[in-house]
């Protein structure tokens, strides 16, 4: 296991003092760091077309032109020499060695986790002032790049007219410091900062999620809906005779309060949506042939180790003695002991040893394994 991130500080010290409240910067977070990617593999994932990818050019067609990938070579090749950022999302799913930089950040809820966004900046690259609504650690993994980090800002700060990103027209610098491989910025929500590249540079934003209210009433709310009958509906048996017709009394907010909070004060759904909601993998997982049988799997696959998919997202809730496991946006029901244990030491550890599957006798046990691994969430590490 990695040591946390932090620096001499401990999990529970950041928590307390950092965590969505100030930034931080540790120097040297990872001594000795060394990229687990290199700039032109990183533009290699952005020829893709299936990998989300940006350039930000400080003076394109406009200033701050944003260009969306996937790009092709002759992209790359007419850009000019400097002042500009290419952006890649989500290399975690794609690159195990960054899926890996994840074990860093073990302090914190891994559902929470958005993404490993990694950019290349040639000298000046930036994408300008602004601020994120997602908590960020921003480690720098190549070259030098100087982070200039402000006060908290919103959505009615001021921002530039003359380009389609969001960006900061006034900015305040706080704080001024230039990254070397291996230090790590840590930002959270609102924060405004604004990070130039000095020389070429390379740094690596681990991003964490964090639904908005919006989407929280939305989709919750959407999700109760679709599982109601037309036959429940608003009812008023204990009417009176109103005052003045048209009126809506009281009691009627009343009887559509009471429907509401019937409906979302109920934990076990909300569990439910949460759960699914927030083990969305961003892309689809790459699923092979399904497996017949537990034994047809299990015959082929004869000590090999299971694990997660590096784009798989797994959250886990107990409820009543059982458990409900999440597992890319699907909900599975563990109620005997193996299979409540096996689902937590998934979510631990991103694997199961040989040992720790081969030894499952029961039915509800192997039924659970044999969907994750059909639904391509795990898979037999062959080697
Ligand atoms: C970058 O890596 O260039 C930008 C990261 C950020 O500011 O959020
Ligand atoms: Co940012």
């Amino acid at each position: 296991m990695k040591q946390p991130i932090l620096g001499s500080l401990s999990p529970e010290a950041f928590l307390q003092s950092y965590w969505q409240k100030k930034p931080l910067l540790i120097r040297q977070a990872i001594p000795d760091f060394q990229s687990p990617l290199s700039a032109d593999e990183l533009a290699g994932l952005a020829l893709e077309e299936e990998v989300e990818s940006r350039i930000v050019l400080e003076q394109g067609e406009n200033p701050w032109e944003l260009r969306r990938g996937p790009f092709n070579e002759s992209d790359f090749a007419s850009l000019p020499p400097s002042h500009w950022t290419l952006l890649v999302q989500a290399v975690d799913h794609w690159v195990p060695d960054v899926h890996s930089l994840l074990d860093y950040f073990d302090f914190l809820p891994s559902w929470r986790l958005e993404d490993i966004m990694i950019s290349y900046a040639t000298d000046g690259g930036s994408v300008g002032p602004h601020y994120d609504h997602f908590d960020v650690f921003l480690i720098q993994a190549e070259g030098q790049r100087r982070w200039q980090v402000g006060p908290v800002y919103d959505a009615s700060s001021p921002k530039r007219e003359d380009t389609d990103l969001h960006i900061l027209s006034e900015f305040e610098v706080l704080e001024d410091y230039v990254l070397e491989p291996g230090d790590m910025l840590y930002l959270p929500p609102g924060i405004g900062h604004h990070g130039a590249a000095d020389g070429e540079c390379m740094t690596i934003s681990v991003g964490f999620r964090a639904p908005s209210h919006r989407e929280i009433l939305m989709q919750f709310t959407d999700f109760i809906a679709d599982q109601l009958p037309e036959s429940l509906r608003y009812s008023d048996p204990d009417q009176t005779l109103p005052e003045q017709k048209a009126e809506i009394d009281d009691q009627a907010l009343d009887r559509l309060q009471t429907i509401l909070k019937e409906h979302i004060e109920d934990r076990s759904m909300l569990a439910e949506w949460f759960g699914e909601m927030m083990t969305q993998p961003k892309h689809e997982q790459p699923v092979d042939e399904p497996w017949q049988s537990w034994e047809a799997f299990k015959d082929e696959a004869e000590g090999v180790d299971l694990v997660l998919n590096e784009g798989s997202r797994l959250a886990f809730r107990k409820e009543n003695g059982s458990l409900i496991l999440f597992a890319d946006g699907d909900a599975y029901e563990c109620h005997c002991a193996n299979a409540v244990n096996l689902a937590q030491q998934l979510c631990q550890n991103s694997q199961l040893t040989s040992d720790q599957w081969h030894s499952v006798v029961d039915h509800e046990t192997r039924g659970l394994l044999l969907d994750l691994i059909n639904s391509g969430c795990i898979y037999p590490l062959f080697k």
